[in-house]
């Protein structure tokens, strides 16, 4: 057994995403910081493995992530833990901690939702656990002078609960969900392709690459529902992922005095973007989640384009005909191809598409192409050596975020890694 801390006050703000993604949500927030309305010191984070990071809990920091913040899965504020793995010990340790916490309202009735996650080698089962810290958040607010109210869904208190820590120092945290949920669930997406992928995978992908919306388009050629392309384009604008109105635990008193609006951090950047696919009903569904996310205003009617093409047929002139006034010398080319696992056809067809795509985008000088992908045989038919590899997961599989440089002349566009 190593240092066992006992049960405690929790004040980090917690910022968590998938696995290995530590780094691009970190350089989210400083970027998202830096750009807001306030004038906030960002502290190097403490990571929790390589798929959380804990800050000094500061009420503007918070308010931008959770308004803004897309590419990690959840924004919370931390409460309380404790080294407890069974239910009585651990309400035991919850009641006395949240009862004088002023965190939390007092005197009046406050609705709360529990969920848990990741509590595997908690001594009871999810729905049990669940159960005993919504008793002790019950017994806690009476304490308080006033009620819990426990719904299913939707409340002004929306508490996660998570095993965390190493081997000899697990312990059971409970986290105050300020950024409504699950992340991912950006509540725009109105059309998804067979094979949709998570938008905060798509804002990773983007943001791992350093697009620079000024000077380079995006190209999605295998786009699906157009995932990427809706993402880039909200990156590129730095809109909300959710308006302040939305966010119930932004009305608690610590939050007082921050903007009720979360306007666009970047209102006037037009970035150029194609989103193209082969499949021609992929078209309506990428206009319809253009759409949904406000992003098919007469300003940007000829800045973020939707076609249908075979991808290993594109060549640089096609482009220019369908962007000509594309800023740059290059691009960068963000996208997922068929992995396979969910997609029809022979991998032997697979691997073909794999390497006829890696030719057509050869003809790109000096551009880039960021691709996440869950197939071990993507790299070697490509055939362009990968200047970043990162491992990731996607919809349940291992996969692998890949850069390359294309166009042999590694044009000055190559960014600094
Ligand atoms: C994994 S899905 C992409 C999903 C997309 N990122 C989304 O979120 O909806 C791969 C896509 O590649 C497209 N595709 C397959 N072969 C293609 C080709 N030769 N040219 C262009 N697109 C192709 C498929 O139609 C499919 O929509």
């Amino acid at each position: 057994m190593g240092n066992r801390i006992g049960a405690q006050a929790e004040s980090a703000l917690r910022i968590s995403g998938t696995v290995g993604s530590n780094k691009v949500m970190e350089s989210e927030l400083l970027r998202l910081v830096k750009r807001s309305p306030f004038h906030v010191r960002v502290p190097k984070p403490v990571r929790q493995g390589s798929m959380a990071l804990r800050y000094p809990f500061d009420p503007a920091m918070a308010w931008v992530a959770a308004c803004y913040h897309r590419s990690s899965s959840r924004i919370g504020w931390e409460l309380a833990s404790s080294p407890a793995a069974r239910l009585e010990p651990l309400v035991a340790d919850l009641v006395p901690m949240l009862a004088v916490d002023d965190r939390l309202p007092r005197g009046r009735s406050v609705t709360i939702t529990v969920e848990v996650k990741g509590v595997e080698d908690f001594e009871a089962g999810p729905l049990q656990l669940r159960g005993a810290v919504k008793s002790a958040f019950e017994e806690a607010m009476r304490k308080r002078g006033g009620q819990a109210v426990v719904r299913d869904k939707a409340a002004e208190l929306e508490i996660l609960v998570r095993r965390v820590g190493t081997a000899d120092n697990r312990r059971t945290l409970v986290i105050l969900d300020l950024g409504r949920g699950p992340r991912h669930l950006r509540g725009q997406r109105v059309a998804q392709g067979p094979a949709p992928m998570r938008e905060t995978l798509a804002a990773q992908l983007v943001l791992l690459a350093k697009w620079m919306p000024h000077a380079e388009p995006l190209v999605d050629p295998t786009a699906g529902s157009g995932t990427i392309a809706v993402e880039a384009a909200l990156l590129a604008r730095g809109i909300a992922v959710r308006k302040p109105d939305d966010l119930p635990a932004l009305r608690l008193p610590v939050f007082e005095g921050l903007p009720p609006q979360s306007p666009p951090l970047y209102p006037d950047t037009r970035p150029s973007i194609l989103a193209s696919d082969i499949n021609e009903e992929c078209i309506a569904w990428m206009i319809g989640n253009l759409r949904a996310s406000g992003l098919t205003g007469k300003d940007l009617q000829h800045s973020i384009v939707a076609r249908s093409m075979d991808a290993t047929e594109f060549t640089p002139e096609r482009f220019a005909e369908i962007l000509p006034d594309a800023p740059g010398e290059g691009g960068l080319f963000a996208f997922n191809p068929p992995y396979g696992h969910r997609m029809q056809g022979a991998e032997g067809d697979l691997l073909e598409f794999y390497r006829d795509l890696g030719r057509a985008l050869k003809r790109f000088e000096g551009w880039r192409a960021a691709v996440i992908v869950a197939n071990e045989a993507f790299k070697g038919a490509f055939n362009v050596r990968p200047a970043l590899v990162k491992p990731t997961s996607a919809a349940g599989l291992r996969a692998e975020f890949l850069v390359f440089d294309l166009g042999g002349r590694q044009a000055g566009r190559a960014r600094k890694r």
